[in-house]
């Protein structure tokens, strides 16, 4: 894809309305009972565009609606749980109306883009329903609670890209950050020099407190691997973007800090998922590092760090600082700040704003639906997440997990 394109669909939010109607869908009203926001009747959908059904109306589902929204789509639908959760879902995300169930959504001729915000155990079900609907799928991390599962996803969405050439997408949105892209720019221009060392974290304190708790903790919602599962898959996946190396060895260490969790009222049950992973790894350029993965770090809320040094230079990003990238030399250091005028081609077309005026986390959802309707158009957005990539994933979280369970080294193909 020409970086113009790129430049086009995020900076002309309403470009995306101009797109086909994917191989799934059809142009035509509303879907019986639409309601808008204030559950009035809903107004009639464009003739074309980016017609998204969300599966999930919790924290992803409303990120995904204001991502389909700023791109140019409309939510044609959501589904929940139930019936009335969807209801009060399609209120709540601005959804024209809502679906009795998650088949009903995928069947709904108007939906062409099936965007599956559920938790994890339903990735691998909904989502081959979808591509067996005809639909293009988004569908969020991890894309399996296992690798045979993410295996039988990626055969599918090959399928259905050479059948009638769908997309299919994972969320590793953190690529999205400008600066992300630069970092990765700086790598592959030669200004970093030989990588060596690649280090990081991803730190959040959400289940510091054995009263917290969510499905995630249940490894029969959540799946086997939960820190590393929920949150090292996107350094891992931020790591290998960005130095273009795969990791191809690492050993694992996990432990489980609170090992009962629940409050006095529900009871509480018993803990079977990791609350922090530690790694140590090696790529296949011959590169190191080290990684600390936990959900038990008071204080920090969502920080996923990254530093990578090589034979001219560091660089180093954070997650909470998106606007920043520090830059180290022997000689001297700076710190990068997001301004498309100066930034790479590469990373300003992720730039929607100037520079001073800060953009962050749900900007890189924005980018992330604006380019997969820039690939449903029939383009080739650079660095777009894909449901192979969520199979590295997998593959990698069941690497940790074998480490951590035999205590040795684990090779991983690259
Ligand atoms: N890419 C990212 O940066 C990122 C960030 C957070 C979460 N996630 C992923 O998004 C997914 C959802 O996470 P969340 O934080 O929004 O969770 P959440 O608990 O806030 O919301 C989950 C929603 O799923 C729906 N749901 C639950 N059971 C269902 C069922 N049986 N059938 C249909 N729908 C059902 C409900 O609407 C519920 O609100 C997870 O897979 C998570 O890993 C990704």
């Amino acid at each position: 894809m020409r970086a113009d394109d790129v430049e086009q669909d995020l900076r002309t939010p309403r470009a995306a309305t101009a797109l086909a109607h994917g191989p799934g869908g059809a142009a035509g009203s509303a879907p019986t009972g639409a309601v808008d926001p204030d559950g009035a009747p809903s107004s009639r959908l464009p003739a074309a565009g980016y017609h998204a059904g969300i599966i999930g109306t919790g924290f992803m589902g409303g990120v995904h609606a204001r991502a389909v929204r700023a791109s140019g789509g409309a939510v044609v639908a959501v589904a929940g749980s139930d019936a009335a959760g969807a209801r009060e879902g399609a209120a709540q995300l601005g959804a024209a109306a809502a679906a009795p169930d998650p088949q009903s959504l995928i069947d709904d001729p108007d939906v062409d883009v099936v965007h599956i915000c559920t938790p994890n155990y339903l990735h691998v079900p909904l989502a081959e329903a979808a591509l067996r609907a005809g639909k293009h799928v988004v569908c969020e991390k991890p894309l399996a609670t296992d690798v045979e599962g993410a295996v039988r996803l990626a055969e599918l969405a090959d399928a259905a890209r050479e059948t009638d050439g769908r997309v299919t997408v994972v969320p590793f949105a953190y690529r999205f950050h400008p600066m992300v892209r630069e970092a990765r720019e700086l790598v592959r221009n030669g200004a970093v020099g030989t990588v060596s060392l690649v280090h990081g974290s991803y730190l959040q304190d959400w289940l510091l407190n054995a009263s917290d708790d969510n499905w995630r903790v249940d490894p029969a919602l959540g799946g086997a691997s939960r820190a590393f599962g929920d949150i090292g898959s996107h350094f891992c996946d931020l790591l290998e973007f960005t130095t273009g190396q795969r990791i191809v060895r690492l050993v694992a260490q996990q432990t489980t800090v609170n090992p009962l969790r629940g409050d006095a009222q529900g009871g509480q049950h018993r803990v079977r998922t990791e609350d922090a992973v530690t790694l140590q790894y090696a790529t296949d350029a011959g590169a190191l590092g080290t990684a600390v993965i936990s959900q038990v770090s008071a204080g920090r809320k969502n920080r996923l760090y990254l530093e990578i040094s090589g034979s001219r230079s560091t660089l180093s990003f954070d997650q909470e600082q998106p606007e920043l990238l520090w830059e180290g030399r022997r000689d001297a250091s700076r710190v990068l700040v997001r301004d498309p005028e100066s930034l790479s081609s590469a990373a300003a077309r992720y730039s929607r704003l100037p520079a001073g005026h800060a953009q962050g986390y749900q900007e890189c959802f924005d980018a992330l639906v604006a380019d997969t309707a820039a690939a449903i158009a029939g383009r080739v957005p650079d660095g777009l997440p894909t449901f192979d990539d969520g199979l590295r994933a997998a593959r990698l979280a069941e690497a940790v997990a074998r480490s951590a369970r035999t205590g040795t080294w684990v090779e991983i193909d690259a």
